[in-house]
């Protein structure tokens, strides 16, 4: 199949989070199953090695045409193309310090439309794809893809046959917009009822409505999409169960301790010395005391509503009354930048918190911490829970969404489990499981070592996935 997957984050080259490394890591996997792939994103930076094709398109958006460039860079067997703007070179994704960028409705319409036209003009390796594609969107920044393919491209008899995808990696944001910026999209006002959400644009609904099948992260989120964590669309989601897939992602080869290349002391599931000399080390980084014996607690998050930080704040007093160490990584809302900044003067002891964004730090984190905190309030699939348990480091994780799919809680009874997973949302059951891990912790070292095991065999390669999203794509013909 030739497979065009459209994203507003594409890792390594722009990621803010779990998005940018599914939508970098999905493709290569899919390509060495024998597909032809071409990744779309926006060229927010100059790349190194992505070269300018040359091919122009002009598109017509907010009653201006503006044309777009296409830059070419091939790796893992993937053709990427990086859509060239003024728009998308800005210091930030979705924005900056003073906020989001106000036109981001029409500067992800753009890069929507100009992925349409891809397969028409961008020859990869000498030959257009054509309109034989099935395509991939992600999240509401390319919720209009369908709207598009249907009221630009299939209305004018191109595309007839062509599915697109829509996948849901948050539905916490639907990427609404006043009423009014509808007619900026210039397509007919028949298509108003799809994008229609109580009266403004939503461009997530749009592709809800009109895509040819879904997708979302995890299956248990697939079923909470349908109940009560759509934000207001669970019926949209309810009513089209039947085309909404679940499929788990899976974590990169840039995750795998034995060859990370952030990491002093490499380390596997057969030989955990690594591992000890990469706690060392992160304990000299932070400047805390170097305790081998000591248990340390990793959290490295977008620091938003979603993750639970509040949680981890409500929980925190108690925890840093423990013999434990703590660190946090992360930067987003400011009452949570406070409370990160504010760790160290409370625990100076105990704990270090990092206000910011370091790829290089997470990895570290990852290896050198024994246990990794997760309460997310809701969760469609989560990586860091994966990366963490190949890494030796024992998740503790609100049993929602992908979460729940993937941290079955310790039964030292049978020795299956990978970690805890607490089910009500609640800083009293948060405690309570960090609780059972450190009562695992001291007294229990062989139990810790059968966790450890556990989550390190694991398999989270991207090869099952690959095969799900196969056949969606094979059924996406069909509906
Ligand atoms: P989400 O996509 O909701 O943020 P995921 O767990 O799916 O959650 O993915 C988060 C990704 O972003 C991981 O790769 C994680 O390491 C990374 N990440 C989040 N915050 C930071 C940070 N402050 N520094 C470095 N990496 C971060
Ligand atoms: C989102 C979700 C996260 C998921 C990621 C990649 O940002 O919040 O749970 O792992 O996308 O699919």
């Amino acid at each position: 199949m030739n497979i065009v997957q459209v994203s507003a984050e594409l890792a390594p080259w722009s990621k803010t989070g779990g998005l940018g490394d599914v939508c970098g890591a999905l493709p290569q996997a899919l390509a060495q199953r024998g597909h032809r792939v071409l990744a779309i994103a926006p060229r927010y930076k100059d790349y190194a090695n992505a070269w300018d094709t040359g091919v122009r398109a002009r598109i017509h958006l907010f009653g201006h045409t503006h044309e777009v460039g296409y830059f070419h860079l091939e790796q893992g067997g993937v053709h990427h193309l990086f859509v060239d703007h003024p728009s998308f070179r800005r210091p930030g994704i979705y924005g900056d310090d003073r906020g989001v960028y106000g036109d981001n409705l029409f500067r992800f319409a753009l890069l929507t439309r100009a992925a349409l036209e891809a397969p028409l003009r961008v020859p990869l390796n000498g030959e257009l794809l054509g309109e034989d594609v099935v395509f991939h969107a992600n999240d509401w920044h390319t919720g209009l893809l369908p709207l598009f393919l249907e009221a630009v491209y299939r209305s004018a008899g191109r595309y007839t046959r062509t599915p697109a995808v829509l996948a849901i990696h948050n539905a916490g944001h639907h990427g609404t917009f006043d009423a009014h910026e509808f007619a900026g999209l210039d397509v007919s006002t028949r298509w108003w009822p799809a994008a229609d959400m109580a009266g403004r644009l939503s461009c997530l609904k749009a592709g809800l409505v009109l895509a040819s099948k879904l997708v979302t992260v995890s299956p248990t989120y697939a079923r909470q999409l349908c109940q009560d964590q759509a934000f207001g669309l669970e019926g949209l989601f309810a009513h089209r169960a039947r085309d909404l897939w679940g499929i788990l992602n899976g974590i990169g080869e840039e995750w795998n301790p034995a060859t990370d290349k952030h990491l002093e002391h490499p380390f596997s599931a057969d030989d955990l010395g690594g591992k000890a000399l990469q706690k060392a080390a992160l304990q000299r980084e932070l400047g805390l005391p170097v305790r081998p014996e000591v248990p340390l607690f990793g959290v490295v998050a977008r620091l938003d509503h979603q993750k639970g930080i509040d949680l981890l704040m409500g929980a925190a007093p108690w925890l840093l009354h423990q013999d434990v160490q703590l660190v946090v990584l992360g930067s987003g809302g400011a009452a949570y930048e406070d409370f990160v900044r504010r760790l160290a003067r409370e625990a100076p002891h105990r704990a270090r918190g990092i206000v910011g964004f370091s790829e290089p730090l997470a990895h570290r984190i990852e290896a050198g911490a024994d246990l990794f905190l997760m309460p997310s309030r809701f969760e469609p699939c989560g990586l860091n829970q994966l990366y963490s348990m190949r890494y030796g480091t024992v998740p503790i994780v609100h049993a929602t969404g992908g979460l729940a799919d993937t941290v079955p809680t310790w039964d030292p009874s049978s020795g299956e489990g990978t970690g805890w997973a607490f089910r009500e949302f609640t800083a009293e059951a948060f405690v309570q499981a960090i609780g059972w891990a450190l009562h695992t912790w001291w007294n229990h070292r062989d139990a810790w070592a059968k966790l450890q095991q556990n989550g390190m065999r694991r398999d989270s390669g991207w090869s099952r996935a690959a095969e799900l999203y196969e056949r969606l794509y094979i059924a996406s013909y069909g509906g």
